[in-house]
């Protein structure tokens, strides 16, 4: 059997203790078979996951993870929760798709606690889908160590990104195709550029400088950005005294 078929990824699934974690619990009672490589955290609501705990399993060495809460309107607490967590994972997708990893990796769905068989089957659907896709980081090209410092780059925005959030990307919808339509539209896009995607930028140019220093061009092949792009970056940061132009090395590097 070739590497590439014995490849077991590792999932985890953070899962609603209303609807989901029963789903979960029917789909074993049941013995709905699904891919023991899943491991399952069970939390009160899905809108309790943050942005933070996602990026910190993939640090940690997870390939996939799933979340899984109630059905849109249908969660059990006033505040709705599931309406949080399909905005942040539709941002974080966007994060992920940014810093250049598969955005599949991260999969959010609504389970009720009737529904073993679906909870299988989304289970089942899932782990072969990482399964082609590969392991995380090789499969996208990235060494452990760029993509450590990827993910750490955008941890360090997330308490910025939660204001942001709040302020300008806290929008309503009442459907999942909604909001799939929005974070894919060009005011979505747009917003997400203005808000989350130049910080992240800024923030990804500081981790490359932390390494060594570096010319423009070198910065912009790593990030896939243009030139004039990074210029851009760099005299922003070099403005709140986060860079420096070293003339004698002819490059830049950390204040
Ligand atoms: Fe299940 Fe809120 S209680 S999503």
């Amino acid at each position: 059997m070739s590497a590439e078929l014995a490849f077991k990824p590792r999932i985890l699934g953070i899962i609603c203790n209303w609807c989901c974690y029963g789903g979960a619990d029917l789909a074993g009672v049941s013995r709905f078979q699904y891919p023991p490589y899943i491991r399952l955290i069970r939390v009160m609501c899905s809108g309790r996951v943050e942005m933070e705990h996602i990026l910190r399993a993939f640090s940690n060495g997870q390939d996939a993870v799933f979340i899984g809460g109630c059905h849109l309107s249908d969660c059990h607490y006033n505040t709705e929760g599931n309406y949080d967590a399909i905005r942040m994972v539709s941002i974080c997708k966007k994060i992920l798709e940014r810093i250049g990893m598969n955005p599949e990796r991260l999969r959010l769905e609504w389970v009720s606690a009737g529904e073993g068989i679906r909870f299988a089957n989304i289970m089942n659907e899932f782990g072969r889908e990482i399964e082609r896709l590969g392991p995380l980081g090789k499969s996208e090209g990235m060494d452990e160590k760029t993509l450590k410092s990827k993910l750490e780059a955008v941890t360090k925005l997330v308490p910025y990104i939660k204001l942001v959030d709040i302020e300008r990307l806290r929008v309503r919808f009442k459907t999942d195709e909604e909001y799939s339509e929005f974070f894919s539209s060009g005011e979505g896009n747009r917003l997400f550029e203005e808000t989350v995607g130049e910080k992240l930028a800024d923030s990804q140019i500081i981790a490359l400088l932390r390494e060594r220093p570096l010319v423009t061009g070198e910065i912009a092949k790593v990030l896939d950005l243009t030139p004039s792009d990074v210029s851009r970056h760099l005299n922003n940061s070099i403005r709140h005294g986060l860079v420096r132009y070293d003339e004698g090395l002819k490059c830049y590097a950390l204040a």
